[in-house]
């Protein structure tokens, strides 16, 4: 099969396309024809570890997982002899973390994972970039405890986190405020955003509105920026660590005291939460914006255009043109 393979951290070029063999599934995993996947912050951050302490996640040399690749949409291709509820043929979408693999022609990973039949009002192209900002936003919002009538905020509002996060909220009944530039302002209130500010020509931290919850979902801002902006019992969360990683100290300080607070929490994803995300994406409450796409030859291009942190939602890989459009899901 084509696979994108790295064998080592670096920049973009160090992935190169190469013909290895398919995995093989294990008793308990399915392999998956993978029609699109994407590229995202995640691929980049394991295949740079520009964070070190990544690597005691990814390996502290080289590369574990020698496949990319986390978020995908595809077809059941074969099954482990104990799987029992996907067959060969089911079309298929989820998110893969700790194995990776989806910038290849075919993965796998357990039936019991984050992996559910596909939404039936998405292509797979659609539907690939479904999981990673979806997962993160989702993660942010329930620490958050977002509820019906709450002031909410979202800082970096048109990334992969940041429109997730838009829809989820305003699916919750929360007032949104979207920051983003000039250029995404419609994109925002199209999804719902009921205030949007633009960033170019506005610092969000000066407005004088106060929130429940700010969401600074590009990690632009700092908790001492913000805090003044936040209600009494106000919550700060950020996508980065912040300088010095002082959103990891603030997350551990600041809920001893019981007021305005920052919470660090750590991103997970179960078969639940995807089930629960195609539920929104069929009841047309999410879904995940589209900025460019790109075929598995050009992924270096693709690594090079999401490093710069102005795509808009997602970039899409595609594997197999004919076989999305042969479909017409
Ligand atoms: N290390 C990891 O494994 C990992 C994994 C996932 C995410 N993350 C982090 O999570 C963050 C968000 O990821 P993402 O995939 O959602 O981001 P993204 O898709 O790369 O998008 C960032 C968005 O923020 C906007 N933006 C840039 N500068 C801004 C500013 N100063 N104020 C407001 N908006 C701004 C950009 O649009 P314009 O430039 O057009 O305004 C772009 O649409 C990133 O910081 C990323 O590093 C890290």
């Amino acid at each position: 099969m084509r696979a994108i393979v790295n064998t080592q951290y670096g920049p973009p070029e160090v992935v190169k396309l190469m013909e290895i063999d398919k995995p093989v599934p294990k008793d308990n995993e399915v392999q998956i024809m993978v029609y699109a996947t994407t590229v995202n912050r995640t691929d980049c951050g394991f295949r740079s570890a520009e964070y070190f302490i990544s690597r005691f996640f990814s390996g502290l040399f080289r590369p574990k997982n020698k496949i990319l690749g986390n978020e995908f949409a595809g077809e059941i291709s074969a099954t482990g002899k104990n799987v029992t509820t996907f067959h060969v043929g089911d079309k298929v979408f989820g998110y893969n973390d700790t194995k990776f693999g989806a910038h290849a022609e075919y993965m796998t990973m357990a039936e019991k994972d984050a992996i559910t039949t596909m939404p039936d009002n998405l292509t797979f192209a659609e539907a690939a970039p479904i999981c990673e900002g979806g997962h993160y936003a989702l993660c942010d919002i329930r620490a958050a405890k977002v509820k019906s009538g709450q002031n909410v905020l979202i800082n970096g509002a048109s990334g992969a986190i940041g429109s997730a996060a838009v829809q989820l909220v305003k699916y919750l009944g929360a007032q949104v405020t979207a920051v983003c530039d000039t250029k995404n302002i419609e994109l925002m209130k199209s999804l719902g955003a009921d205030l949007v500010i633009d960033y170019t020509k506005q610092d969000f931290t000066k407005t004088d509105q106060s929130f429940d919850f700010i969401f600074d979902a590009v990690g632009k801002s700092s908790f001492a920026q913000c805090k003044k902006l936040l209600n009494k019992k106000g919550i700060y969360i950020s996508t980065e660590l912040g300088k010095n990683s002082a959103n990891i100290f603030l997350a551990l300080t600041t809920p001893v005291f019981g007021g305005r607070k920052v919470l660090f929490p750590i991103p997970t994803i179960s078969k639940t939460d995807v089930i629960f995300l195609k539920e929104l994406v069929e009841t047309r409450r999410y879904k995940p914006l589209i900025d460019r796409k790109y075929s598995l030859e050009q992924i270096v291009e693709a690594y090079k255009y999401v490093e710069k942190g102005q795509k808009t939602g997602n970039v899409v890989i595609t594997l197999t043109e004919l076989i999305i459009k042969n479909t017409g899901s």
